[in-house]
Formats: C-alpha cells, sequence, structure tokens
C-alpha cells in the first residue's frame, strides 16, 4: 500500500475525491488515504487555508491528490495551490488535452499536452502599488535560466518517452523580450540535445489561433506560467471541457495531481460534477507511482463507460447520469 495526501478541497471536491475513493477501491488500487484540509473550508474552520498538519503530511509522503482550492478573487488569502507548488518545487505542470470516444466537440483526434513552468511568471505574486492612491498597479513576472532548462527539457523527456514528434515552446519574446526572450533561449539551447524532436516556437497570440484552427499539428507544448494556465483551459475546451482534464504537479522529489478546473461553484452541492478530470489525474498518479497496469485498467473502463453507457455520464460531456451515477457505472465496468 502507498500512502497519499488527499485534500478535498472547497466546491465539487468533496464529491469527485469521493468518486475516486470507490473508483480505486473497486480497481483495487494499492492506496491508502491520509485525508488533509486545505482551501477557503480550512480558512473557514480553523482561521488556516494551509495547514501545517497538511504541509507536515506532504513532507512527509511526498504524494498528494488535490481536489480544487476556491482562491478569493482581488483580495484575501494568496492562492494555496501557487504556494503549495512553489514549497515543493513542483516546477512542471503537465497538462494533456486528448480527444475521447463519444465526447462530441468540433475538434477531432486531439492529442497533445501542455508543460506548464509551475513556479515563477507573473504567478509569484510579487505585485504592488506604484503610490498611495491605488491607481496604479505593478506586478514583477520572473523567468530564471534554471528553472526554465528544468521545464523545457522534462518536456523534451516527456516527448521522447511518449514518442511524440514534436515540441512547440510558446512565448511572447517579442514584446517581454527578457523573461519570454529568456524562456525562447533556453529552449533553443535545449533542444540541441534532443536531434531526434522536431522544435518549432510560436508567440502566443498566435498559438491561441493555431489551437483552434489546427489543433492536431501539437504534440509537446512548453511554456511559461501565465500563458500555460490560459491555453491549458483553451485545449480542455477542444476535447469536452474542464470536466475532462487532469494534470500533474511534478518536483525533484514530490508530485501533486489535480484537476485543471476549479472548484466550479455554479454545481457545487448539486451531484452534476465530472469526476472524470481528478481520476485522469489520478491515472497520471498510479503511473508515476509505478501502478500503470491499474490505471491502465480504470482508463478503459472510463471509455467503456463513455462509449455504452453514456447515459450514466454526467452532462458536462452529453449524458443524462450524475456524479453518482457515472461514478457507479465506472465501477461496474472495471
Ligand atoms: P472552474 O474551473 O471552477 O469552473 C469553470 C466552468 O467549468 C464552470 O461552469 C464549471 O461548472 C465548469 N466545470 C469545472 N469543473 C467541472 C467538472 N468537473 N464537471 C463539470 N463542469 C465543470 O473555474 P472558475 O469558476 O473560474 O473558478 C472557481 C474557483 O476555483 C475560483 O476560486 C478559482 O480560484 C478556483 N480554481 C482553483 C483551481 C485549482 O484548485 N487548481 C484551478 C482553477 C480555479
Ligand atoms: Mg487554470
Amino acid at each position: 500500500m502507498k500512502n497519499v495526501v488527499l485534500i478535498p478541497g472547497d466546491g465539487i471536491g468533496t464529491e469527485i475525491t469521493a468518486s475516486i475513493k470507490k473508483i480505486f477501491e473497486a480497481a483495487k488500487a494499492p492506496v491508502s488515504w491520509i485525508e488533509c484540509k486545505a482551501g477557503l473550508n480550512a480558512y473557514e474552520e480553523l482561521g488556516n487555508p494551509l495547514p501545517a498538519e497538511t504541509i507536515k503530511a506532504i513532507e512527509e509522503h511526498r504524494i498528494a491528490l488535490k481536489g480544487p482550492l476556491t482562491t478569493p478573487v482581488g483580495t484575501g488569502f494568496r492562492s494555496i495551490n501557487v504556494t503549495l507548488r512553489q514549497k515543493f518545487n513542483l516546477f512542471s505542470n503537465i497538462r494533456p488535452a486528448i480527444t475521447l470516444p463519444n465526447v462530441h466537440t468540433p475538434f477531432k483526434e486531439v492529442d497533445l499536452v501542455i508543460f506548464r513552468e509551475n513556479t515563477q511568471g507573473l504567478y509569484i505574486g510579487k505585485e504592488h502599488w506604484a503610490d498611495d492612491t491605488e491607481k496604479h498597479a505593478e506586478s514583477i513576472a520572473v523567468v530564471t535560466e534554471e528553472a526554465s532548462q528544468k521545464i523545457i527539457t522534462a518536456a523534451f523527456e516527456y516527448a521522447r518517452k511518449k514518442e511524440m514528434q514534436k515540441v512547440t515552446l510558446v512565448h511572447k519574446a517579442n514584446i517581454l523580450k527578457l523573461t519570454t526572450g529568456l524562456f525562447l533561449k533556453v529552449g533553443q539551447s535545449v533542444a540541441k540535445d534532443f536531434p531526434d524532436i522536431e522544435f518549432e516556437d510560436l508567440i502566443v497570440d498566435n498559438m491561441a489561433m493555431q489551437m483552434v484552427m489546427n489543433p492536431q499539428q501539437f504534440d509537446v507544448v512548453v511554456t511559461t506560467n501565465l500563458f500555460g494556465d490560459i491555453l491549458s483551459d483553451l485545449a480542455s475546451g477542444l476535447v469536452g471541457g474542464l470536466g475532462v482534464t487532469g494534470s500533474a504537479n511534478i518536483g525533484n522529489d514530490a508530485a501533486m495531481f489535480e484537476a485543471v478546473h476549479g472548484s466550479a461553484p455554479d454545481i457545487a452541492g448539486q451531484n452534476k460534477a465530472n469526476p472524470i478530470a481528478l481520476l485522469f489525474s489520478s491515472l497520471m498518479m498510479l503511473e508515476y507511482l509505478d501502478e500503470k497496469k491499474i490505471a491502465d485498467n480504470i482508463r478503459k473502463a472510463i471509455y467503456k463507460t463513455l462509449v455504452e453507457k453514456k447515459s450514466a455520464c454526467t452532462m458536462d460531456i452529453g449524458g443524462k447520469g450524475t456524479t453518482t451515477t457515472f461514478t457507479e457505472a465506472i465501477c461496474a465496468n472495471l
């Protein structure tokens, strides 16, 4: 049995983590959960959105599956997601978007994965007022050669391992010449160590258009934090929405798995949340734990459910069911 810290989180988090627990039990996945609190619920209950016990548990077990955490907009505490990624130096945020059977979208045969730099860029939260009128705000972006090298190398290594042909680096080096310019320069240098993999770079606005016009041209995409955040939601949209894309945050000695989506307050507590986004994240976790066979079994059960029991699936992907019926149907197909 492997110990995994489980953070249900906010909003739909309780519903979808309950679903994962049931499916893991049905699949006989050798995982034992250590449940911890974080997010708005922890703040309201304990006065701290990231309790010390939660940090301690992650420090001890080095692996976590996390539901979404609500971050107050404009004011209030800083994003706990960003804090955790920085604290454990989880520099690779890996976000695959793959067309699923029987999930209808205008885009066919998408199979790409976004590598998002996860610890720097504009997400370091260094913002300040230029003067005391509070009418002029400034924000600082950080890009270092070391962190860029780590994420870009991780992207190339992944391409090689998964036999994907091309790495596309996305930047805005025409305008942000130093920060994303450095990222591009590091990319050009790392690419030389991977002559077997095609390398190209695109400016982010063009990339957004290309992803909609011809998403099939992309394999592995690597980019800075903010661009990666935005483009990965776009990528989710290509394959059925935020209910179907998982992600991994991986560092040298710790990893945290979570869905791309947030706490979805508009559907929270209504048994409407699609559990497969977090489930796909947990399959990435099983692979990380060298439990590929169990991950493959669960993936097969998801695909079978999408094809043969569409009515049991949640409504965001055209089903007529609930979180509960979808979960039960996947368990039945295991
Ligand atoms: P969101 O991702 O929560 O929701 C966007 C839309 O997608 C909503 O209409 C929602 O109903 C739908 N959706 C999301 N997940 C779904 C699922 N599993 N099944 C079916 N539909 C789903 O984004 P929003 O509303 O911008 O953010 C809400 C909160 O979540 C904010 O406080 C934000 O800071 C937080 N957030 C947390 C993240 C994390 O914990 N990693 C990531 C993104 C946002
Ligand atoms: Mg996001």
